[in-house]
């Protein structure tokens, strides 16, 4: 049986008394829920060492949102796997649609943002999805294909025993239209059946979350359905209330 993992992705939000107010409430229901789930927090970089902190002696786990494909060097701004490792991070998300939107990096580039975390001891977080139009015109498994396909090039299917995959449909990310269980079942029951062609051990170990307007209301379903298995959660995992009732409904499942 596959974990139930809860993860929040704060983004660009926060600041030190956030983290103080959230990440004690989010460890003591992480504590309370028990071994059944798992419950992590990307927060901004800047913050690690306070989750460090806040987070010390409880099942709370945290990350980082990216990370770079270098260990060190002179590339200003960037922050490297190894770093976040020295900090206590078990999850570096990579190829978030606003990464890979923003900051324009390719399929293979977040390919080696996830080989980077992984050769570094991180658990990487595969981000992927498709746009609103890519919807519409029925691409959403080319789109999801060739973005684990990159890394399956690059990493090999086995890289997934050690990672997770988030499916995040533009389209439902930070809009309030979350998609229907039904539609994200069926997406995830596809990303599935793909990488079992590839290895179905494999396949039926990896944890494929749900991201994109997963809230309270909308998580007890979604979170029902066979192939998801948990979510990565934006806007809700900054209020205290929104995310500790997400953490419940996981560890009822
Ligand atoms: P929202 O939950 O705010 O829609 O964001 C989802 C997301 O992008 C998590 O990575």
């Amino acid at each position: 049986m596959r974990k139930p993992l809860v993860m929040g992705n704060w983004k660009l939000n926060g600041t030190k008394q956030t983290v103080k107010e959230l990440i004690g409430a989010f460890a003591e229901a992480a504590n309370k829920a028990g071994d059944k789930i798992e419950v992590a927090i990307c927060s901004p970089a800047v913050f690690i060492p306070l989750v460090e902190g806040a987070a010390a002696g409880s099942k709370l786990q945290y990350g980082s949102e990216d990370c770079d494909i270098h260990t060190q060097g002179a590339y200003t701004g960037e922050n490297s796997p190894t770093q976040f490792k020295e900090f206590g991070c078990k999850y570096a998300i990579v190829g978030h649609s606003e990464r890979r939107g923003y900051h324009k990096e390719s399929n293979e580039y977040v390919a080696q943002k996830f080989k980077s975390a992984q050769d570094n001891g991180l658990i990487p977080v595969l981000c992927i999805g498709e746009s609103e139009s890519e919807f519409e015109q029925k691409k959403t498994m080319d789109i999801c294909k060739a973005e684990l396909k990159a890394v399956i090039d690059l990493c090999g299917i086995a890289a997934f025993e050690k990672a997770v995959i988030a499916y995040e449909p533009i389209w439902a990310i930070g809009t309030g239209k979350t998609a229907t269980p039904e539609i994200a079942q069926d997406v995830h029951h596809q990303i599935r059946e793909y990488l079992k062609s590839f290895d179905a051990a494999v396949a039926d170990k990896v944890q494929i979350l749900y991201g994109g307007s997963c809230n309270a209301k909308t998580a007890p379903e979604l979170f029902g359905q066979p192939d998801i298995d948990g979510g990565l959660i934006g806007g809700a995992s900054l209020k205290v209330a929104d995310f500790t009732s997400i953490i419940e409904t996981a560890a009822k499942l």
